[in-house]
């Protein structure tokens, strides 16, 4: 049995395929890239902004073409826009199986039952707020199936919590993913013993507030911090990235001695500010202050020399106002981020901002701050970039480059390729673009740095994977290009 797989989201999403993979796989499932040859196509899917759900509701009017001339196809609609929507997905006669993001571990036998018995089925969590009952089923997912489909060689994500407890007003994330939950450190570490027993060189610890990890076990607490030290001690493992921050006090110097500390630590900080104004971030109901958030970087990068700060920024947000955003303008400028995340404020039903703010910035206005922040990034980006010229930088290739990324939310944010983890090259990556196999010695491929800047070269496809040396001789804004040595 052939199964189609797509992915829209994050990197917890990611993850979630990668696992969901790696079951189906295991209970004798094969994988196909045609929706056309495929028996099960499942779509894994972000409700973070109507963007990305319209995305997925025009793939479902695709398959529910498909499924006019294949009606025993099963389609199945997994993660965050399931347990969002529910029933009301269900309604849809294209679609067989609703799963939440907790029930993942169900997923073959989800799977078998609609094949076998043409059984329709929602499985969500009821009261999403509760303590989740589901946990120890995610648990021992999580740790029976390693995230080893990777979807780019040598690297491998590890979840350190799940769900999040920060109620931004703006966001949906805590309702479909749940209250916040530590994993035991005992159960993270034997994953990335495994990961790098299969070859994994960089593990990516996740969380919505990474630096929030907080573990109590045998009389102490374990943070983000310790974690770092334990991880760096796995043989094979060569470097160590965690997303994403939040800007807050605790733990914040633990994690940068850390970085600064370790080796393996990579010197890269992901932490959004959302924005400049404080009106804003209050009614955000974002714990800070820009003149903290501005304290905060000064001291990544005093504690932590050449750390790369990447950030995320949110425009047209209920009452912003012209000189709000030029706050926000004033931020970027200060900040010097590596790169930025740039969305327009999309209202997302139940949450706080939408039953209590009204949507009151224009498309128009969230299209003309949005391009406007681009150009602002794009002009540091380019300075940051060109200093790069003549110097020799080590990569993790991840493989084929692809010219023309593809934003995963869809949506303009910088880089313009909009990506929040690496580029969508996934197992095709050593085919180009026209789906053939490469028969250039030494195609175009493309790695990133430690800092996480994107770095193109030519090289042997053999190369995916594994780390190069590349001497920069030319740079764009969001791109270093270079040489191997
Ligand atoms: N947990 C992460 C972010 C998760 S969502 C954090 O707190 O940093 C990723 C990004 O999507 C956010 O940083 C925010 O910039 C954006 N985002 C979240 N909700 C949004 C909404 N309703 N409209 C537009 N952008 C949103
Ligand atoms: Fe959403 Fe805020 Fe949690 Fe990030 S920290 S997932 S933006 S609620
Ligand atoms: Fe991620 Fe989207 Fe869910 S950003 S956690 S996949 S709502």
């Amino acid at each position: 049995m052939k199964v189609f797989l797509q992915t829209y989201g994050c990197q917890m999403n990611k993850l979630d395929t990668a696992l969901v993979t790696s079951a189906l796989k295991k209970a004798g499932f094969s994988l196909t890239e045609s929706e056309k040859g495929a028996d099960v196509a499942l779509i894994n899917t972000c409700s973070v902004r109507d963007h990305a759900e319209q995305r997925v509701l025009s793939h479902l009017g695709h398959l529910k073409h498909i499924k006019k001339s294949k009606p025993n196809m099963v389609v199945g609609v997994i993660g965050c826009m399931a347990q969002r929507l529910g029933a009301e997905l269900l309604e849809d006669r294209t679609i067989d199986i609703v799963c939440g993001p907790a029930q993942i571990p169900q997923i073959t036998e989800l799977v078998t039952k609609a094949l076998q018995e043409k059984k329709r089925t929602l499985v969500i969590t009821e009261k999403i707020r509760q303590k989740p009952a589901e946990d120890e089923a995610l648990e021992k997912f999580e740790s029976v199936f390693d995230s080893d489909d990777k979807q780019i060689p040598g690297q491998a994500f590890v979840r350190v919590m799940r769900g999040c407890n920060n109620f931004c007003t703006y966001c949906i994330v805590p309702y479909v993913r749940g209250p916040e939950v530590s994993r035991p450190p005992a159960a993270i570490i034997e994953q990335a013993k495994r990961l790098a027993g299969k070859g994994v060189k960089l593990v990516t610890l996740l969380g919505q507030m990474v630096n929030a990890y907080k573990y109590n076990t045998c009389g102490r607490t374990y943070c983000l911090a310790d974690l770092l030290y334990m991880v760096s001690e796995i043989e094979g493992i060569e470097w160590i990235r965690f997303v994403t921050s939040y800007p807050a006090e605790e733990f914040y110097d633990q994690i940068l001695k850390a970085m600064a500390d370790l080796p393996k630590v990579c010197n890269y900080l992901h932490m959004p500010a959302q924005s400049g104004s404080d009106k804003i971030l209050k009614a955000m109901n974002r714990n800070y202050t820009v003149s903290k958030y501005l304290e905060l970087l000064d001291r990544a990068r005093a504690m932590v020399p050449g750390i790369a700060i990447a950030g995320d920024f949110m425009v047209g947000f209920p009452g912003e106002t012209e000189e709000d955003f030029g706050r926000t303008v004033n931020l970027v400028q200060k900040a010097r981020y590596k790169n930025c995340f740039i969305f327009k404020y999309s209202a997302r039903p139940g949450t706080a901002a939408d039953k209590r703010l009204q949507d009151d910035v224009s498309e128009e206005v969230k299209k003309r701050r949005n391009i406007k922040l681009l150009a602002v990034q794009e002009k540091i980006s380019d300075e940051l970039s060109k200093e790069f010229i003549g110097k020799k930088v080590k990569v993790l290739v991840e493989g084929l480059s692809k010219k023309s990324g593809v934003n995963p939310c869809g949506e303009k944010s910088y880089p313009p390729q909009g990506r929040r983890t690496s580029p969508p090259l996934g197992p095709l990556r050593l085919r180009s673009e026209t789906g053939e196999i490469s028969l250039k010695a030494n195609p175009q491929l493309v790695g990133r740095t430690a800092e996480d800047w994107i770095v193109v070269f030519n090289g042997p496809v053999g190369l995916a994977g594994e780390f190069a040396k590349v001497k920069i001789t030319r740079t764009s804004p969001l791109t270093l290009f270079g040489e191997m040595t």
